[in-house]
């Protein structure tokens, strides 16, 4: 037994035993024990039942995340959900600083989104996705574009394949079959160079003693994102339930 497995057994102990003293259980969607690389089965809500009949699995706010607004805003979700945004302020911050028209400023400050505060792998796909229905088209194509541009270099642009993916990846690291493919759509479209300018603004290797607040952003948001009324999440919308996901990742059903 290594130490990952070790240490993953002992957070579902914990777990086990926390959701026998207290009055819920926490029951993990599929996608995170995989992501642990666990294939076992889900934790056994009756069984808990069972010791503990107070116990109830969770269906409403999650106690040990931060309580959103009824109507969580987008500034909400980077508040209370969204991990350190520096790299995203900063990118943003560097697309101000060269001139980007708003919409771009924008796309680099949400470019990683996902990263931030839902799935990593296709942070792209899934960042663009979360944000369709709330702004311009542009602002979409160049996010969900960033994630495969960045593995090509573009000399119109000084735009290098960074040094810090040949360290993370390795040198003899080809990108996945779909990820050539959907550059080969990309390179000659419209907005090629607005996907383009969120790798170049990307801040690969960002500086911590930068601060910049999220506040500084403020009025590029108000103009270019259509934020629902009814608040991310409860309007309705083809993507309502992925912002619902992020207030509630640990709901039963
Ligand atoms: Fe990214
Ligand atoms: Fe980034």
């Amino acid at each position: 037994m290594n130490d990952q497995t070790t240490l993953s057994d002992r957070a579902d102990a914990l777990e086990e035993k926390m959701s026998q003293e207290l009055d819920y259980i926490l029951v993990k969607s599929r996608l995170y024990s995989l992501a642990e690389g666990d294939m076992g089965p889900a934790v056994n809500a009756t069984a808990i039942m069972a010791k503990n009949p107070n116990a109830r699995v969770l269906m409403g706010d999650d106690p040990r995340l931060p309580a959103m607004p009824k109507e969580p805003t987008l500034v909400d979700f980077f508040k209370y959900r969204f991990g350190p945004a520096a790299h995203l302020l900063q990118s943003a911050r560097h697309a101000v600083k060269a001139g980007l028209s708003d919409n771009m400023v924008l796309a680099c400050l949400l470019h990683d989104i996902s990263t931030t505060g839902f799935i990593r792998g296709d942070h792209g796909y899934w960042g663009a996705q979360l944000i369709e229905p709330y702004v311009d088209e542009e602002v979409t194509w160049a996010i969900r574009a960033h994630q495969v541009l960045r593995f090509y270099p573009d000399e119109s642009v000084g735009y290098e394949y960074p040094q810090s993916y040949i360290k993370a990846f390795g040198a003899d690291y080809r990108v996945d079959d779909y990820v050539e493919q959907d550059y080969q759509r990309m390179r000659n479209h419209k907005w090629y160079m607005s996907g383009r300018m969120i790798t170049v603004h990307d801040i690969y290797s960002f500086d911590p003693t930068v601060k910049v607040e999220l506040e500084e952003f403020t009025d590029v948001i108000g103009r270019c994102f259509k934020q629902p009324s009814q608040g991310l999440g409860f309007d309705n919308s083809p993507v309502a339930h992925m912002w619902r996901a992020m207030i509630r990742p640990a709901k039963y059903l």
